[in-house]
């Protein structure tokens, strides 16, 4: 290719993108140059060969990373153990005994901690547990299983062993590896005693449901289910829980559930490049230091005081799991859903242990903070008031916002959350509060709560300007401080949303 053709390739590319944004026609070539459609067709070419090189590349990186960390581990000699874990871990648990009924309802209490119906089940009218759920991941869609007791479309023809190793160890009945999309990784924590109650409680209490969720078809190279053998090796550890002997019943009772049936991590552990979550312990300063998942900011659960936990109480924390509201916010995007279907089931010892463990985390680091003090408190009051132009999304405020969450910021219990003050507010990644911003939201319905907030969404409203110059507002006001967001985030967010709602 000579220099004039990749300048043109260039100017054809570019301007294409630049008309077809902002008219979706091409008029402009027709003046430039008379034999633009062969341009047009290069610059197709030109950029499917560049997507396909860079996701060669992608790959590559992949591959290279898988077995950098795999060397590592056969350098530790901790290779067998991994290999083997399947087969060896397992051979301690005995073969399906006759249901004892309360191994069938602790089953039941466990497969809540553990969610299983929220991945498993397609939609509010589908029959639960039968699979078919389509979930997101970065390398395309994948539907969950039927896990009722149908022997054809279920489980019903696995054995205990069987159940095990599909739940904790990734490997279904036919040998093939499961997606981590069902969180195995974490769910490998779970004991024997449990993990046989799971089994009871859906081998006996789960009705059969005959179906075939939708087939998953991932390109090339991720519908290679043997190469999930490399991912498990580099990343999971294969490993049950082990309570910590110097650590208090309650902290490790409180670890287990998070760990392991509760996946906390799934959602609030950031990922790395191959899209292994960073942590699955404490060990680790990452853990449960809040991460993007579809396109929610899965809040930072640890000591930070501003954007964490750090100043909630105990009893703060445990409210939330059940109610969906707690002193310091209500919840809303995917943790929703966490709260309606799993932990507002969870006993009171379970949710106080659950909260106990998080507020051992040490603070992560952060660059947001929380300071109120008076004399701010009465500037932005004012300027708010007068409509003052310092202060740009402070009128925006007063006319679209404070009639529930009131010009002080304070909310009203039970029903507005308070800004002032908010760990959400003060995320350092602005991601939830804009997409809250632009959608809206509903409160959980919860037992306890069973009356919905809503908060009403301004995407048709708010320009990307005013919905940045907001959340900047709420973000540095009522002794709050964290970075402004920006006009190009939302624009960002609001694509991202339209491509996948
Ligand atoms: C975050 C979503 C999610 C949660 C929560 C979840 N699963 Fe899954 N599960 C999946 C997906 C997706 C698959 C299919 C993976 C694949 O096709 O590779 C799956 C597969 C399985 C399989 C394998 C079935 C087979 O074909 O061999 C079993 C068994 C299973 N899950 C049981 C459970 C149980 C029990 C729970 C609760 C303790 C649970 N899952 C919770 C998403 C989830
Ligand atoms: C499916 C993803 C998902 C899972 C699984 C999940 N969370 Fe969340 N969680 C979120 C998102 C998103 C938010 C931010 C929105 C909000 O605050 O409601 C959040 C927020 C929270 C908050 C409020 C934090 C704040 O600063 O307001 C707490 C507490 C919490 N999660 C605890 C948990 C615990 C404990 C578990 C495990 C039992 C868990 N989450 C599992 C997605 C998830
Ligand atoms: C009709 C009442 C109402 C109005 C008006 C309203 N909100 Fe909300 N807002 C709510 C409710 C209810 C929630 C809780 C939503 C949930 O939990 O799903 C909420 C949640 C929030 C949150 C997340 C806090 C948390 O802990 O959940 C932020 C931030 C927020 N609103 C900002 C705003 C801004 C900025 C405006 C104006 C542009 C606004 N709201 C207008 C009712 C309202």
């Amino acid at each position: 290719m000579d220099l004039m053709a990749a300048i043109w390739t260039q100017t054809a590319c570019s301007e294409r993108e630049h008309y077809q944004g902002e008219r979706g026609s091409k008029p402009v070539f027709n003046k430039i140059k008379p034999d633009v459609e062969f341009y047009l067709h290069y610059c197709d070419t030109i950029q499917h060969l560049r997507s396909f090189a860079g996701y060669t590349v992608q790959f590559m990186v992949l591959i290279i990373m898988l077995l950098k960390v795999a060397l590592r581990k056969i350098l530790n000699r901790t290779a067998l153990k991994a290999v083997t874990a399947g087969a060896a871990l397992l051979s301690g648990l005995a073969a399906a005994q006759p249901a004892d009924p309360e191994e069938v309802t602790r089953g039941a209490y466990l497969a809540r901690a553990g969610d299983c119906v929220a991945c498993h089940t397609a939609g509010p009218d589908s029959p639960q547990f039968a699979g078919g759920l389509p979930l997101d991941s970065p390398f395309g869609i994948i539907y969950s299983s039927n896990i009722t007791p149908d022997p054809q479309t279920g489980i019903g023809k696995y054995t205990l062993n069987d159940f095990s190793r599909a739940v904790r160890d990734g490997i279904a009945k036919d040998g093939s590896r499961l997606y981590p999309a069902m969180p195995y990784p974490s769910f490998t924590a779970i004991t024997d005693a449990d993990i046989r109650a799971l089994y009871a409680y859906f081998m006996n209490k789960v009705e059969p449901v005959s179906y075939n969720p939708p087939e998953t078809k991932l390109p090339f190279p991720f519908n290679i289910r043997l190469s999930l053998v490399f991912w498990d090796f580099a990343f999971v550890k294969h490993e049950r829980f082990k309570p910590h002997d110097d650590s208090d019943a309650q902290w490790n009772r409180g670890a287990y559930l998070v760990q392991s049936l509760g996946h906390c991590g799934a959602c609030h552990t950031p990922r790395g490049l191959a899209f292994q979550e960073k942590a699955y312990t404490e060990s680790s300063p990452v853990y449960l230091s809040g991460a993007l998942v579809d396109n929610w900011f899965s809040a930072n659960l640890r000591g930070d005081s501003a954007s964490g936990l750090g100043r909630w109480s105990e009893a703060d924390i445990a409210a939330l799991l059940e109610t969906g509201h707690g002193a310091q916010a209500a919840t809303f995007g995917s943790m929703t859903d966490v709260i309606k279907n799993s932990t507002q089931y969870l006993h009171k010892d379970d949710l106080n242990a659950i909260a106990h463990y998080l507020k051992t985390l040490p603070p992560h680091g952060e660059k947001s903070a929380y300071r109120p003090d008076a004399p701010a408190l009465d500037r932005e009051l004012a300027a708010i008031v007068s409509g003052e132009v310092e202060l740009p999304g402070a009128g925006l405020f007063q006319s679209f916002c404070a009639k529930c969450h009131k010009i002080t910021g304070s909310g009203e219990p039970g029903k507005y959350p308070k800004l002032a003050g908010n760990s959400i507010v003060l995320s350092e990644n602005p991601a939830s509060l804009i997409r809250l911003l632009l959608k809206g939201s509903l409160t959980a319905e919860t037992n306890s709560s069973p009356e919905v907030q809503k908060m009403p969404g301004f995407a048709e409203k708010f320009s990307d300007r005013q919905i940045a110059d907001v959340l900047s507002f709420i973000r540095k006001s009522w002794g709050n401080s964290a970075s402004p967001v920006t006009d190009r985030e939302v624009t960002l967010l609001r694509q991202a949303l339209k491509k996948k709602p």
